[in-house]
């Protein structure tokens, strides 16, 4: 039986172009669901001229027909979703009645970023390059039962009582860092004010989802950062806090596993990431400063310039596996137009000297270099391992006015070809541009 539930994950580390892709797949949807991550997401989609930087409400927004769900596995900073939904209402976009957000969400507070920025700082030289969000510390507090949700900001007695308890012990800890403390009352008059903008899209979003799923409603979940991030698939502390992977769907807004149909993997034509940790395929020299410049890699969320590298196929494919990808949409690809030449990583080559768990660890006996594979490495192996390139001649033509795939360049059509030939997976979408009209439907 088909399913009405698709689900969007990046399958690098993030700023795949995701929110242009679920903006234009919102179109035919009746729900866009965000089930994960909090406002550390960045997505600029760019409609009519003007760009809409969204960091927590669900990219859907803007097609008035979809309903918007943040739903339970989400964290909220509240002055971050109040800030976009006063952008929204400001330019006309209505959001009554279309905006839910579940009391089962947990609250990023102020604690929460102050920790995350002390951490980061006194990890030094081995800091990990967080968005600086709260993301971590707001989802340690919630496995710890530490957490306050904004069911709690619907009966404000019991939210002061706690944040209170909160405060006084995170303030204890900050002081061992010696950062300031967080001036409760002062951040109580800004909660009560901001809570009064938000409880009145807060709901039982289960409810809700289960009622559209039930009444066959297109649904969209749209998933935010991307697997290579995943909280258990990354390689370990060089991740966020939540589990990116399709599996969230089930805990993150509570649609059952069976329930989901297609699901839609995000390649971007070359890989970029933001922050500390391995990166095989990365670019240090000239030409990656070029495909920065050119591809634009500079954070929506916190302005940071993202490393950038070639396409790796390896870690791509190992992202499909564990999300159970079906179909994929490749983003990005005009930014290649002009390269001689253009390289894929499809394998890793560990040097013999490497303990690794790799399934070929007996071949480190033989002084031959191991092939890996990605599930097997953990972020010491992924330093220092080789990646294995195929190697592809460019195209000079400009694309991003084509519409038929058969329109592309003869190089472009065997670049995009080779990856749908490697990941056995159908591509379905290409964008070939920034704004909206530019993709390639197959
Ligand atoms: P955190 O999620 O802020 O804790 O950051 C942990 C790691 O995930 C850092 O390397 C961030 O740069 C990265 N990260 C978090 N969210 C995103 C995203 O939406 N896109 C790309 N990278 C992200």
């Amino acid at each position: 039986m088909p399913s009405n539930v698709s689900v969007i994950v990046g399958t690098q580390w993030g700023d795949e172009g995701k929110g242009k892709i679920v903006d234009l797949l919102a179109e035919s949807k009746d729900y866009v669901v965000r089930f994960q991550g909090g406002n550390n997401a960045g997505h600029t989609i760019v409609v009519n001229g003007k760009k809409y930087p969204l960091h927590l409400i669900p990219s859907g927004v803007l097609n008035p027909k979809a309903n918007c769900v943040i739903a339970n596995g989400v964290i909220i900073d509240l002055e971050v979703l109040v800030s976009e939904i006063e952008m929204f209402t400001k330019d006309g976009v209505k959001l009554a009645g279309r905006l839910f957000i579940s009391d089962r969400c947990h609250l990023i507070l102020p604690y929460h970023k102050a920790l995350d920025l002390a951490y980061e700082n006194a990890r030094g030289k081995g800091k990990l390059g967080t968005t600086g969000r709260g993301i971590g510390p707001a989802y340690s507090d919630k496995a710890s039962y530490n957490g306050i949700r904004i069911y709690e900001l619907k009966n404000w007695d019991l939210f002061v009582e706690k944040f209170k308890f909160q405060t006084k012990i995170k303030n204890e800890i900050l002081k061992t860092f010696k950062v300031t403390p967080i001036n409760i009352n002062k951040e109580l008059e800004k909660i009560s004010e901001l809570r009064k903008i938000v409880l009145p899209f807060v709901t039982d979003t289960f409810q809700l989802l289960q009622k559209a799923v039930a009444q066959k409603k297109n649904i969209l979940m749209e998933g935010a950062q991307a697997v290579m991030l995943d909280l258990d698939f990354s390689p370990y502390p060089y991740s966020t806090g939540s589990n990116t992977i399709p599996g969230m769907v089930n805990t993150g807004a509570g649609i059952p596993i069976q329930k989901i149909g297609d699901i839609l993997g995000v390649v971007k034509a070359y890989t970029s990431r933001v922050g500390s940790g391995p990166f095989p395929t990365e670019l240090t020299d000239k030409l990656g400063a070029e495909l920065q410049q050119k591809g634009a890699e500079f954070g929506t969320t916190t302005g940071r310039t993202r490393r950038v590298g070639w396409l790796d196929l390896e870690a791509v494919k190992f992202a499909c596996e564990v999300s159970g990808v079906t179909e994929i949409a490749i983003t990005k690809i005009d930014i290649l137009s002009g390269l001689k030449k253009i390289k894929i990583c499809v394998g890793y080559e560990l040097p013999p000297s490497v303990i690794a768990r790799s399934p070929e660890r007996s071949r480190r006996m033989t002084k031959q270099p191991n092939k890996i594979p990605y599930s097997s490495c953990g972020y010491v192996e992924l330093e220092k391992l080789t990646p294995i390139y195929k190697e592809f001649s460019g195209w000079k033509e400009d694309i991003m006015k084509v519409k038929n795939f058969k329109d592309l360049p003869k190089n472009c059509q065997d670049y995009i070809k080779f990856i749908e030939k490697f990941l056995g997976i159908p591509i379905k979408l290409i964008s070939t541009g920034p704004k909206r009209e530019e993709y390639i439907s197959i």
